[in-house]
């Protein structure tokens, strides 16, 4: 029965009134995608349909089955006569606030136990939110509703604040080999852990040739390879056998780096992995290797943000428009991949600016790096981070900036910030 479903604070409704609603999730904003669940929906107008359609194609609802129809509550209490009730309903009301409440009372006479409902509806009034409560309705989205709060009200009913915290997934990758990819991934995964003290694991996805082990100075017997060949193993308690403890709230997965097997991966071959480190570790930063296959696309379309690391010429630029292109259309309803510059101003190399890359991609970058060859040298032969060398370092500074940008702890605000015009103005007085 409806009575029975979870229910929402009226609190909790009372502010999703006033919450303006975008089409985009906003920057910062996580929402953990729903598990294996059927959701049907009866729509009363076709934008509504559309949004339910849309939303179903999102990532967040991969793994849910959701079917449309129209007709609203009469065909829902139809529907179910005979039959039994998904673990979702959504139900669009276009009456006013009596007839709803009636029309779900009949409703409540077929719904199973379990099911939860979700309400779309027009009257915007705090007693209605009550008596909706009151029956058990776990969530209601004044119409019009945006693809975006289909996915989120969907997702939201299985992610309960006493749930384990579900893992963000940043994925780091290249726009050209070299580009300093992975150093980024592992400078930033260790702020991560380091100055917001979120538990981390950095994932190293470059199986052959990964370089975390060396930068972290670990030397795990075991990592990613124990888990990918052997799929059928994999929960969170092998998973966790398999990490590397790096810091206190850094660990990592790391690649064998050996030469003895080659790495030729299906599209899935990673899912159940990332799966249960979703589940168990509140931030997840993956090292992509500069490669297009199926499992890297996977990986990048699945994110929950893409952080692209780009060296200022012309490949990188276009490559980054590339891959921005096809990240943008292939994650609608997602913020769009952000972008960093690095290794700018090698001297007497002619780069392009961060203006025109901006241009280019329509976007500032989150950061621009320098060049800085001695400290990022003696990092990488250190087996440290830019952070443990000098934590009063300009650049171990962006790392923590691009942290707390990329797990949503600060504004998102692009160069145009006060941390790196300086080091702008420093790389053009020294390319002047
Ligand atoms: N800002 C920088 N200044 C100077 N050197 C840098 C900078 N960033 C990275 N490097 C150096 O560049 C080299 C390549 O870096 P890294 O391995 O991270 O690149 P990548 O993009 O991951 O490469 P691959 O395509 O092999 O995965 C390393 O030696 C690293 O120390
Ligand atoms: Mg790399």
């Amino acid at each position: 029965m409806i009575q029975h479903a979870h229910q929402v604070a009226v609190g909790k409704s009372e502010s999703m009134l006033a919450a303006s609603e975008g089409n985009v999730a906003s920057t910062g904003e996580h929402i953990a995608p729903a598990p294996r669940i059927s959701v049907q929906a009866f729509c009363e107008a076709v934008e509504t349909a559309a949004a339910v359609q849309a939303a179903s194609e999102d990532r967040r609802l991969a793994k849910a089955h959701v079917k449309i129809q129209m007709g609203g509550a009469n065909a829902a209490a139809e529907a179910y006569r005979n039959s039994p009730t998904p673990n979702v309903i959504l139900l669009e009301a276009d009456a006013r606030a009596n007839e709803i409440l009636l029309k779900l009372d009949q409703l409540a006479e077929v719904c199973d136990a379990g099911t939860r409902v979700i309400v779309v509806g027009r009257v915007n009034d705090v007693l209605f939110y009550r008596e909706l409560t009151g029956r058990g309705v776990s969530e209601y989205l004044i119409s019009p509703v945006g693809t975006i709060d289909i996915v989120r009200s969907i997702c939201g009913l299985y992610s309960a604040p006493d749930a384990k915290p579900v893992g963000r997934i940043i994925a780091v990758v290249g726009t050209k080999g070299g580009v300093g990819a992975s150093t980024v991934a592992h400078n930033v995964g260790w702020a991560i852990a380091r100055d917001l003290s979120l538990d981390s694991v950095v994932v190293d996805l470059d199986l052959a040739f990964g370089t975390a082990g060396l930068d972290y100075n670990q030397d795990p017997p075991q990592g990613l390879a124990d888990a990918v060949f052997a799929p059928d193993r994999i929960d969170t308690a092998f998973i966790d056998r398999l990490l590397s403890k790096c810091t206190d709230h850094l660990s990592l997965l790391a690649a064998p780096a050996t030469l003895d097997r080659v790495y030729d991966f299906g599209a899935e071959a990673f899912d159940s992995t990332l799966d249960s480190l979703r589940s168990s570790t509140p931030c997840v930063v993956l090292d992509v290797p500069h490669q297009w296959s199926a499992w890297t696309k996977r990986l990048l379309v699945s994110a929950d943000d893409i952080l692209m690391v780009a060296g200022p010429d012309l490949a990188n630029l276009r490559n980054a428009k590339n891959m921005v292109d096809l990240l943008r259309s292939s994650r609608p309803n997602d913020h769009r991949p952000y972008y960093c510059l690095n290794q700018v101003g090698v001297p007497k190399r002619p780069e392009i600016t961060p203006a025109d890359f901006a241009k280019a991609l329509e976007d500032q970058p989150l950061a621009v790096i320098p060049f800085e060859p001695q400290i990022f040298g003696t990092a990488a032969n250190n087996g440290q981070m830019i952070a443990e060398m000098s934590s009063s370092h300009k650049t171990a500074e962006i790392f923590r900036q691009l942290a707390k940008m990329l797990t949503g702890r600060a504004e998102a605000k692009r160069t145009r910030g006060h941390l790196l015009t300086p080091l702008l103005a420093k790389l053009m007085k020294r390319s002047a």
